[in-house]
């Protein structure tokens, strides 16, 4: 292996701490920060999810509350809760765990979000603000990215950046950022004919597209930087990313690994947006 990692456990180490004093800041001026968590069904995966989005809040000396519906929750009764933590002022932040069971409209509860308290970033005007360079709520997992990049001394400035992914939470945001960061910024998707084209060309390449090997060691430029948001199980059902790793870190310069890499830069980044909130909140209440 030639390429580096960027270690995301150690980094997001880090970042929970710096949220820890944040945290001890607020209590001491009077303010508990609060998230409030949203599960509706049984998802399995859902439920991992927000048992450890609950305890690294609780790690960091925050507060959270796990609310748990039945999949037969209606919409009415989950935008009313919405609502109610909305108006509630102990809580900061709110998410809603996606997905969430087919007869409810996801893109309703979160635009019922209130842009201040959205956490996640995935409101229209939290992608508003990011598409026109406004303060606002960055999603998580390409908002860890950056700080992965920040991390390691690369800046995006001048080079050119391939972002594989095109979802409204992971590519298109990671593509906005990057370009915010003055990255030339190249999205490829499904519909590109020639993806190895395009990704020998970057300096940074970000897959986001939730299948394996979706990049190999023949479509990296020597010395590139590759971040994997991917996460997959392979044949032996053990955790694996978009990129071949085995074969893209003989070539690459940098490269995240799957698992300990981007997953827990999203959890420490949900902390951040969630002190984040929690502070402004507290400065408009002075
Ligand atoms: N489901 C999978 N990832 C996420 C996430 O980052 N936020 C929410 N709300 N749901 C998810």
């Amino acid at each position: 292996m030639t390429a580096q990692l960027i270690d995301g456990n150690a980094l997001s180490k880090k970042i929970r701490g710096e949220v820890a004093e944040r945290v001890a800041a607020l209590k001491a001026r009077g303010v508990q920060p609060g998230l409030a968590v949203i599960l509706v069904g049984e998802n399995p995966a859902s439920q991992v999810y927000v048992k450890h989005k609950v305890a690294d809040c609780e790690g960091t000396g925050m507060r959270s509350v796990l609310e748990r519906y039945e999949p037969t929750m209606s919409e009415a009764d989950l935008l009313a809760r919405v609502r109610a933590l909305n108006d509630d002022p102990a809580i900061h932040g709110i998410l809603v765990q996606l997905p969430l069971p087919s007869h409810i409209d996801a893109n309703k509860v979160i635009e019922t979000i209130s842009p201040s308290k959205d956490v996640d970033g995935f409101h229209v005007q939290s992608a508003g603000a990011l598409m026109i360079g406004q303060p606002g709520f960055k999603p998580c997992t390409p908002y860890g990215c950056m700080k992965m990049l920040e991390s390691i001394g690369v800046s995006p400035k001048g080079r050119h950046a391939v972002v594989i992914g095109r979802s409204n939470i992971v590519g298109k945001p990671m593509a906005m950022l990057l370009l915010q960061a003055n990255a030339t910024v190249t999205i490829c998707h499904s519909g590109t004919p020639d993806l190895g084209a395009m990704t020998r060309q970057a300096d940074i390449v970000v897959a986001a597209v939730g299948k394996r090997n979706v990049l190999t060691a023949d479509m990296v430029k020597p010395g590139a930087v590759v971040i994997d948001v991917g996460m997959n199980r392979n044949d032996e059902d053990k955790l694996c990313g978009d990129v071949d790793f085995a074969g893209v870190s003989q070539v690459a310069g940098w490269i995240t690994p799957v698992p300990g890499g981007v997953g827990p830069m999203t959890r420490a980044m949900l902390l951040v947006n969630t002190i984040e909130a929690a502070e402004r909140a507290a400065a408009q209440a002075v």
